[in-house]
């Protein structure tokens, strides 16, 4: 309600500048009992995934959250888990503004961020300052700095940090606004992560006497061909989940549209048919051997049942939260189990 108000105003500013006006303004909003908000998890269909019991399958994906510094406002919106990061071991400002635009006609945006954030430290701090007891999924990511070569150094760095704090991890390869991020999703260099990961774990669980479920969030953006490669490999590997898709690099039905040929990944409405495919494909590779997380254009509960049924056990919402508001949160909670969130209504 609130947010249908206020969107036309936001849609006046900068997306960046709006997005940084938003969020501290519902948290306020929240914190005074205004905002109308669910206020936790809606109850829907469960789901139990990588060892966990999820109290719906709708949840923040991940960049929306990138330091951990709104996970009570987040919880709030009544999603069954929360993705938040991405994270890098080093504080990083990302790419010059502006780096994030909007393209209403679309209902899509493109960003270039570049993993701004943080850095690990304060965001573990965030993390326990928050309290929060849902299902927390935690992003992390390699520095810009950091050569490719030495990204599992960087990636194993987070790993130990979030360990005590994650319901499970997700391991991005597939930002396209970090230089040669993508070439860890093939060969040698997919394989030597993998490695690195799956012995840091063995390790950390040896420490911490659990097991925290790793899942790796893949590009839409890998031919049809690599798709039951990589899926394959990841059960090598004993990978628990398969995050499909991050954004994507292709322009599809932009043509002609402001901001269309800015560079940077393409979300919402443009990436949803391509999203779905890739999980369908993957589902196929996969047999139910692991779950699937679809993310990628959803933007209806219509949207968020057709990803469930081509083969995801969960969905993840972003540019959808831009466009339609908290609302979607809901819609996408009752779409896939219409009887369970009807009674709670
Ligand atoms: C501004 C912005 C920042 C993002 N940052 C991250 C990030 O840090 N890590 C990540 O894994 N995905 C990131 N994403 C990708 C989303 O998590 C999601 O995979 C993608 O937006 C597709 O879903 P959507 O169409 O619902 O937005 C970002 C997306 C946007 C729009």
């Amino acid at each position: 309600m609130l947010f249908d108000l206020a969107r036309p105003l936001l849609f006046l500013l900068d997306a960046e500048v709006a997005h940084e006006l938003v969020l501290p303004s519902a948290r306020l909003a929240h914190r005074f009992g205004l905002s109308g908000l669910p206020g936790g998890p809606l109850p829907g269909r469960q789901v139990n995934a990588m060892g966990l019991a999820f109290p719906n399958p709708v949840g923040l994906a991940a960049g929306f959250d990138k330091n951990a510094a709104f996970l009570r406002l987040f919880a709030a919106f009544g999603f069954g888990f929360l993705e938040i990061g991405t994270v890098t071991p080093r504080p990083q400002p990302g790419n010059p503004k502006p780096r994030l635009f909007r393209i209403a006609a679309a209902r899509a945006l493109i960003n270039r961020m570049g993993f701004n954030n943080c850095g690990i430290a304060r965001f573990v701090e965030n993390v326990r300052r928050a309290r929060y007891d849902g299902i927390l999924g935690i992003n992390i990511g390699k520095n810009a700095a950091t050569p490719i070569e030495r990204a599992a150094d960087d990636y194993v760095a987070c790993m130990q940090a979030v360990y005590p704090l994650a319901s499970y991890i997700a391991v991005n390869i597939s930002s396209p606004n970090t230089k040669d991020l993508r070439e860890l999703q093939r060969g040698t260099a997919l394989e030597g992560l993998l490695d690195a990961l799956g012995r840091e774990r063995r390790s950390l669980a040896r420490k911490h006497n659990r097991r925290v479920p790793i899942a790796v969030k893949i590009a839409p953006d890998l031919e049809d061909d690599a798709i039951p490669a990589i899926a394959e490999r990841f059960l090598a590997h004993e990978v628990d989940a398969i995050i499909a898709t991050n954004a994507t690099v292709s322009r599809a039905g932009l043509a002609g549209l402001p901001h269309a040929d800015e560079a940077g990944g393409l979300t919402g409405a443009p990436l949803r048919a391509r999203a779905t495919e890739v999980v369908r494909r993957l589902a196929a590779a996969l047999q139910g051997a692991i779950p699937i997380i679809g993310v990628g254009g959803i933007l209806s509960g219509a949207d968020a049942l057709e990803r469930i049924d081509a083969g995801a056990s969960l969905v993840q919402l972003y540019t959808g939260l831009v466009y339609r508001g908290p609302a979607l949160v809901r819609e996408a909670v009752a779409a896939i189990e219409p009887q369970a969130a009807r009674m709670a209504a």
